[in-house]
């Protein structure tokens, strides 16, 4: 396994002007707001490393939607709908800008080591075209990004100082659009295919929200208190409330729209 450090870098000059026109919201920021005074050093590092962690999912889901989206035109979806993804690629993109900004505010990024080789699970080649993707679609869409509407929600509203609130309702705003998606992508596609492959994309959601629950059990072991003695600046939901709302909303946002639809699961 190749480990590599997670840093990532701007090209800057023209290229960066066009980025920035792209998405104007991000510098109009209030950057530089955030006043770390009487925050303690443990509380930092660890919001330091919440945010950086951030980062790197941002990243890696801008990877699992760019694989969504080669899946998407192999199959020839819906053009509008295939649209639809490559302005989520850019949404990721931003949001992996936005959490290291946040990182940087607190005082630095801190280290991650990754294996750039293996960051998703990619569609399997052997499977047709519709299903590969329709399978994809499940697993980062119906499952991943579903989930994440209402836990960055809680998250956000939980959070009150002005820089904090302006970044994740930004990520918030793009999130609700990316958690519908794979729904309607499925109401697309679902008519085209058989009962076997409903088998098989109710076993890709299995495996999506087995790895839900591994991320829930990493938090459960890593409960911190340190948040609660830094007040809201650091904007991150307390893991208990966090927790109580995922539980909730894997049922509802995930498996009942995927049940409605005919996918059968077992978790
Ligand atoms: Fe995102
Ligand atoms: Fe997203």
């Amino acid at each position: 396994m190749a480990t590599e450090r997670f840093e990532l870098e701007l090209f800057g000059e023209g290229v960066e002007r066009r980025f920035r026109k792209l998405r104007p919201d991000v510098l109009a920021m209030p950057w530089g707001t955030l006043d770390t005074a009487g925050i303690s050093e443990q509380a930092l590092v660890l919001a330091r490393r919440q945010w950086t962690g951030a980062a790197f999912q941002e990243h890696r889901t801008a990877i699992a939607c760019a694989a969504t989206q080669r899946a998407m035109l192999e199959c020839r979806a819906p053009v509008d709908l295939c649209a639809m993804m490559a302005r989520f690629i850019l949404d990721e993109l931003v949001h992996v800008e936005l959490c290291a900004r946040m990182a940087m505010e607190l005082g630095g990024g801190t280290e991650i080591l990754h294996d750039p080789d293996h960051m998703i699970l990619d569609g399997d080649p052997a499977l047709p075209p519709l299903l590969r993707a329709s399978e994809v679609v499940v697993r980062f869409f119906c499952v991943g990004e579903a989930l994440s509407i209402p836990l960055l929600r809680g998250t956000w509203k939980a959070a009150r100082h002005p820089l904090p609130r302006a970044v994740l309702g930004r990520i918030v705003k793009d999130e609700a659009a990316h958690g519908t998606f794979g729904f309607a992508f499925l109401d697309w596609a679902l008519p085209s295919l058989s009962d076997d492959d409903r088998e098989l994309l109710g076993r890709a959601a299995d495996r999506g929200i087995r790895g839900v629950h591994k991320l829930w059990d990493g938090l459960k072991n890593n409960r911190n208190t340190a948040y609660l003695e830094s007040g809201d600046a650091l904007a991150w939901m307390h893991s208990d409330a966090y927790l109580a709302l995922a539980e909730k909303s894997l049922e509802t946002q995930v498996r009942a729209p995927l049940r409605k639809r005919g996918i059968p699961l077992s978790l």
